[in-house]
């Protein structure tokens, strides 16, 4: 053990998130969206697993991602999800991952650095205002691309800006535009064999949204998208893939009136056992967790955060019970507790607390921290 604080991922998890979505969907293909080092996961734990699991392909942000699941050996389709600079996409040709266009500029930089009938996927902007093609550019952009030997058109797709509140009517406005826009380029005879608008929300309360595929990122986790769809998610029975341990590295009696961490903020109203655990804000566990009430689970009891969370430590008051150093601590993720019950705590319940989402906090887990698969 090469710390006192990892992340567990579980492959089974991811396997079977994909497996439920894909059950949901078909016959749409659920493509995996393993960015951001699969969401805090571990791109090369999570892809393995989404494949296993049926995913049709893998999506990513950056072109190093995807260069990185090529040398490891993964050779299923991969999407770069936006444009890319000039010079990351001869790389990106070399290692054969579909490309992102929504401008004639970027076509260009294709044939520049030796595409060959590479196939690229159009992205509209159909209302999220992020990026994307101009619906009235569409037809230009996919006629330039046909006329260009250097790509070929394989995907056309629109991202949804509010698919995790399913009454909101700007979902079905965002998807009239997308149909229109498809209808459009089948007039003017594009017929790209995979068109897609769903993310994990999307495809969850969406049905019209699945289309051909959908690009499932935080379902596949087992995390919900959003309150909004929390009930579906459940209907689901998502399972989440990451576990955040520690091991409790000191421990120490503190007498009532005594204060604790940088700025002193915490002043204990009784004689207080204090343990200390070896991760800290460096690791992607917020400095101000402690202001809101954050816990962790040690011995299957509840335990409050007390002080500013540090850098690379934090400390956790577990009043007069027994504790030792060695002792498992769960920051996210379960431990039976004293009564034979599960007790858990969950990434949403740290975004509830931290007023973010889930996203934000798996994704913060940082690369100090060791992923293992299990
Ligand atoms: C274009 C695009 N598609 C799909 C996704 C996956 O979204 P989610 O994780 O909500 O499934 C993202 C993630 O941000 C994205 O940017």
């Amino acid at each position: 053990m090469s710390r006192w604080a990892w992340a567990e991922v579980s492959s089974a998890a991811i396997e079977h998130n994909v497996q439920a979505l894909a059950r949901l969907v078909a016959p749409a293909q659920v493509w995996a969206v393993v960015k951001a080092d699969g969401y805090g996961h571990g791109a090369l734990l999570a892809a393995p697993a989404a494949l296993d699991g049926g995913a049709g392909g893998l999506c990513v942000a950056l072109v190093q991602e995807g260069v990185r699941l090529r040398e490891a050996g993964i050779t299923a389709p991969v999407l770069v999800l936006s444009e890319q600079p000039a010079e990351q996409v001869s790389l990106a040709v070399q290692h054969g991952l579909q490309l992102t266009v929504y401008s004639t500029d970027q076509l260009e930089v294709i044939a520049e650095h030796g595409g060959q009938d590479h196939p690229v996927h159009l992205k509209v902007d159909t209302g999220m205002r992020r990026v994307g093609a101009q619906v009235d550019d569409v037809v230009r952009i996919a006629d330039a691309i046909a006329a260009s030997a250097a790509v070929r058109l394989e995907g056309v797709f629109t991202h949804l800006a509010v698919a995790d509140e399913p009454g909101d009517p700007y979902n079905d406005r965002q998807l009239d535009l997308f149909e229109t826009v498809i209808a459009r380029l089948n007039v003017a005879g594009h017929h790209p064999a995979l068109v897609h608008a769903a993310n994990s929300a999307g495809a969850l309360a969406h049905p019209r949204a699945r289309l051909s595929m959908v690009r499932a990122g935080i379902a596949i986790y087992g995390i919900a998208p959003g309150t909004g769809v929390a009930s579906q998610a459940r209907g689901l029975g998502l399972r989440p893939a990451l576990s955040l341990y520690a091991k409790v590295s000191h421990v120490k009696r503190v007498a009532a009136g005594e204060r604790i961490s940088y700025g002193l903020r915490h002043t204990f109203e009784r004689d207080t056992t204090v343990a200390t655990l070896p991760l800290g804000y460096a690791d992607g566990v917020p400095r101000r967790l402690h202001a809101v009430d954050g816990s962790v689970l040690i011995g299957g009891v509840r335990r409050h955060i007390v002080g500013v969370v540090t850098m690379d430590q934090l400390m956790v008051d577990c009043g007069d019970d027994l504790v030792e150093v060695g002792d498992d601590a769960v920051l996210i993720g379960r431990q039976i507790g004293r009564d034979g019950e599960i007790v858990q705590i969950t990434a949403d319940e740290w975004a509830d607390r931290l007023d973010t989402i889930a996203y934000e906090i798996v994704c913060g887990i940082s690369a100090r921290i060791e992923r293992r698969a299990v």
